[in-house]
């Protein structure tokens, strides 16, 4: 089995979500894994979990849109453990009011922190131990909105995740030369809580649809377990039931009814 032992990874946004359940996955394939959000509660649950599954955590809680945490986390790793091998810059948010129309420097300034200058601050932060290691590989979730514009995430996001895209392939033309790979992910929906923000609530329903958690787990999983020379880029990864094309074309999903008797 390919397995992360020996590797110490760092998870951001790990106390729910696509972090969570990507920190449950690298610890159950050996890995070390370094968890950050803003809230130390989830964590320390995450924390739990993996370490009632035999894994090895460590809780470093902070606001990452300051750049001084993740200075500190990193400088906190490399005294511990003497490396970093993956790092998923996966936290982020967005806000109710997202229509231009409602749109306030502070929400734009909370969406761009969060997701933007967030990620760039981690990667400038982890890359000096990856270079000095000579190795090491950059996860960012992005999203769907990275790629393709459409009114429902709002402009501070779309416009966030389009640049996280663009810094992954930045940081592939310049950093290639240090063994150093990165990987931006672009689910469409997934379900999660970030979906308790969406101006118009999402349906129990929808949310079966959609992407879980665990599914990304798992490809950002067979990203960290790729050998060292494969560099996978970009993934663009969406639920079968993608609601953007359902409303493109007006489909509804079948429901799955008893036949009628005739
Ligand atoms: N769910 C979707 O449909 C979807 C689709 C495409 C992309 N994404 C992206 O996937 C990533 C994970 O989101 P999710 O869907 O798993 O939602 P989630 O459960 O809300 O996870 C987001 C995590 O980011 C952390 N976070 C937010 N701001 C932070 C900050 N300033 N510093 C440190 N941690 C912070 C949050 O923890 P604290 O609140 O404790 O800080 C939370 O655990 C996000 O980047 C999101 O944009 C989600």
């Amino acid at each position: 089995m390919t397995t992360m032992n020996g590797q110490v990874a760092w998870v951001t946004g790990a106390g729910s979500g696509i972090g969570e359940a990507t920190a449950l996955e690298f610890a159950r394939l050996g890995a070390t894994v370094v968890l950050t959000g803003r809230r130390k509660g989830p964590l320390q649950a995450v924390a739990r979990a993996i370490g009632e599954a035999g894994g090895t955590a460590w809780i470093q809680a902070g606001d990452l849109a300051r750049a001084a945490t993740s200075r500190r986390i990193v400088g906190a790793i490399d005294k511990r453990y003497g490396r970093l091998d993956v790092l998923v810059n996966n936290a982020g948010v967005n806000v109710l009011e997202r229509a231009w129309a409602k749109l306030a420097p502070a929400g734009v300034d909370q969406v761009v922190g969060a997701n933007l200058s967030a990620a760039f601050y981690c990667v400038i932060a982890a890359l000096p131990v990856m270079r000095r290691q000579g190795g090491g590989l950059l996860v960012h979730t992005a999203s769907w909105a990275g790629r393709f514009v459409s009114p429902l995430s709002g402009p501070a996001y779309t416009a966030s995740k389009h640049a996280v895209v663009a810094m992954s392939h930045s940081l592939n033309m310049e950093e290639f030369v240090n063994g150093i790979r990165s990987t931006v992910v672009c689910p469409g929906e997934v379900a999660t809580a970030i979906l308790d923000k969406r101006p118009v609530p999402v349906s129990a329903a929808d949310r079966a649809r959609m992407l879980q958690s665990e599914d990304l787990a798992r490809t950002i999983a067979h990203v960290a377990t790729a050998p060292a020379h494969v560099c996978i880029n970009e993934i663009v990864i969406s639920p079968t039931w993608n609601r953007g094309y359902a409303h493109q074309i007006g489909a509804k999903p079948k429901t799955k009814g008893r036949r009628r008797k005739t």
